[in-house]
């Protein structure tokens, strides 16, 4: 009897095990391709590439189209961002499509007469507004990577635009919050609510003005959009609203093919966005510093563990105030920073007890104040070229104004830059010379759009919005699997702190910080900040041994990973 009680207790805790370990949510897996982005749809547009035969590029630019269809809030054309490519040849590059500040801005251009600064231009309405990369970085992807003609790729765009789609739950819900900044505009408030109403869950959503302007793209290409009519709408509604984007503005738009930034961690290869991006060096940075401890598995989430990420992480956003410019204007002292023997100095400042953030470096402050709306998007395809991609528009739908007849959202990335050298601005920050305003130059992004190599081949590609978090995020989940041996959706699942120097809390994600670590941390001398959710991973982790890919969107958003 005994007996029995013991093999059916052995048969019960493996049954319960098989069960539980069954409801750990598992990646999406695939042999061939894999497409993880924001939107479930876009991610489709994407995949249909792969399965037609197209390359990890081909679906990249394709993604970017549809993103600007169904993810309204941060896919965009009329923004920027940053594309980090691998190719099976070996190729390792960038491509920098960043926005640019109009040929008229200065230094003063968000200061009022008495010097005082001006955020309301900066961060909202039409003079928030760099001149959009988008459309030049995809085509300029596609032209020199990519396999495909523009028309195979943007046409399921034009499709998703003309035909309409059903609106998600929480696509809806973001429509319905923003409406009364999108009231303000005309242009807007057309396209963003149904005849003065908002939009509900399982309402059909049309663009018929963007189907037409993607349809224009299609047939001239980069000068469908930076001259001719869309070029003219754009410069219209500057006029109309005191902008400052000309004509001459956008027809001299170009995007740059950039080195990565490349950096090597416990035997991996990094490969990741340089400048006007600071997310690449700090990546490299914070764990060249961390390289000088071992962590074990019993370490995740404990205060030690979240100490020792803070206290790096506040030496290298320190750095970043001074030092991260856009590099055709500031030489950014990058080989020092990415250094290892750099690296060890700052680990030899590091002791048990946090060192106050204005002790680490008491003046120069740069300005954070970017926003958390931006989307990122992981390609690999089954020649094992990867893709990388984070892009912007900024705020949560970018500037909130439509070009009228054009159908798509400007940016409000000039906030990206410090307003105000030397001066606190309206977040209590201040920002140095090197991100000061400047005609033509990129404002300086946190976009961290990564490729990690093992043995040469793409391991991890990774990326997250987030503003001033992008690079805390996708540093966790680096380290998650990297150190931690997670999986790549439990690795995206779990939860996150953020530090970024000023101001000098730990920030935590809901149920993260028991109150144990939060007393042992603030024991060692930290502040505990806000408890908000950060970034929206949406990467890949590949199985090289068997050759299975996984994606793993992440669960705080609505996107998805679909494989075949
Ligand atoms: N606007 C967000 C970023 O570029 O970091």
């Amino acid at each position: 009897m005994q007996t029995f009680f013991r093999s059916y207790t052995i048969l019960l805790v493996i049954f319960l095990t098989s069960f539980i370990n069954s409801q750990v949510p598992g990646p999406m897996a695939g042999k061939n391709g894999m497409v993880v982005s924001a939107s479930e749809l876009a991610s489709q547009v994407g995949i249909d590439i792969l399965k037609k035969g197209g390359n990890a590029v081909d679906a990249s630019v394709a993604v970017g189209f549809a993103l600007a269809v169904t993810y309204p809030a941060a896919g965009n054309i009329g923004g920027g961002g940053f594309m980090v490519l691998r190719l099976n040849d070996g190729t390792t590059t960038s491509i920098d499509y960043r926005e640019k500040a109009p040929s008229s801005t200065h230094p003063d251009v968000y200061l009022n007469e008495s010097g005082n600064p001006l955020p309301e231009k900066s961060a909202a309405g039409v003079t928030s507004a760099g001149v959009p990369g988008s459309v030049a970085g995809l085509i300029y992807a596609l032209e020199k990577y990519g396999s495909m003609s523009l028309e195979e790729v943007i046409q399921p765009s034009i499709d998703l635009a003309l035909n309409g789609f059903k609106l998600e739950y929480r696509l809806a819900g973001s429509f319905k919050s923003t409406l009364e900044s999108f009231k303000k505009y005309e242009s807007s408030f057309k396209i963003f609510s149904k005849n003065g109403e908002p939009f509900e869950a399982g309402d059909h959503f049309i663009q018929e003005d963007l189907g037409r302007t993607l349809g224009i793209i299609m047939q001239k290409g980069k000068d469908g959009f930076y001259k001719g009519e869309i070029a003219e709408l754009i410069v219209k509604q500057m006029t109309e609203l005191d902008g400052w984007i000309t004509l001459d503005d956008l027809a001299n738009y170009e995007p740059v093919e950039r080195e990565p930034v490349f950096g090597a961690y416990r035997g991996y290869e990094i490969m990741s966005m340089g400048p006007p991006s600071a997310g690449g060096i700090l990546l490299v940075q914070v764990l060249n510093i961390l390289e000088n401890l071992t962590f074990e598995r019993k370490d995740w989430g404990s205060s030690s563990y979240i100490h020792n990420l803070t206290e790096a992480l506040k030496y290298a956003y320190a750095d970043r105030s001074k030092h991260i410019g856009d590099p055709d204007f500031h030489k950014v002292p990058k080989d020092k920073l990415i250094s290892k023997d750099y690296a060890f100095e700052i680990f030899n400042r590091i002791s048990d007890k946090a060192v106050p953030s204005e002790l680490i470096t008491p003046v120069d402050i740069s300005s954070l104040n970017e926003s958390e709306e931006t989307t990122h998007y992981s390609v690999i395809d089954k020649f094992g070229n990867a893709v990388s991609t984070t892009t912007t528009i900024n705020s949560g739908f970018g500037s909130k104004i439509v070009v009228d007849g054009a159908g798509f959202l400007l940016n409000n990335e000039m906030d990206d830059f410090s307003i105000q050298p030397g001066i606190p601005n309206q977040f209590g920050l201040t920002g140095g010379e090197a991100n000061k305003v400047e005609p033509n130059k990129r404002m300086v992004s946190s976009m961290t759009p990564t490729i990690i190599l093992k043995d040469g081949k793409p391991f991890l590609v990774v990326g997250s919005p987030g503003g001033s978090t992008i690079m805390t995020v996708v540093l966790q989940v680096v380290l998650n699997v990297l150190d931690f041996d997670m999986n790549i959706q439990r690795a995206n699942d779990v939860f996150r702190i953020h530090h970024q120097w000023l101001p000098d809390r730990i920030d935590y994600e809901p149920f993260g910080l028991s109150e144990d670590v939060k007393n042992n941390l603030i024991d060692r001398g930290h502040n505990i900040g806000t408890e908000r959710t950060l970034g929206r991973m949406d990467a890949i982790f590949v199985d090289q041994q068997n050759g299975v890919y996984y994606g793993a969107t992440d669960k705080r958003g609505y996107g998805a990973a679909i494989g075949y």
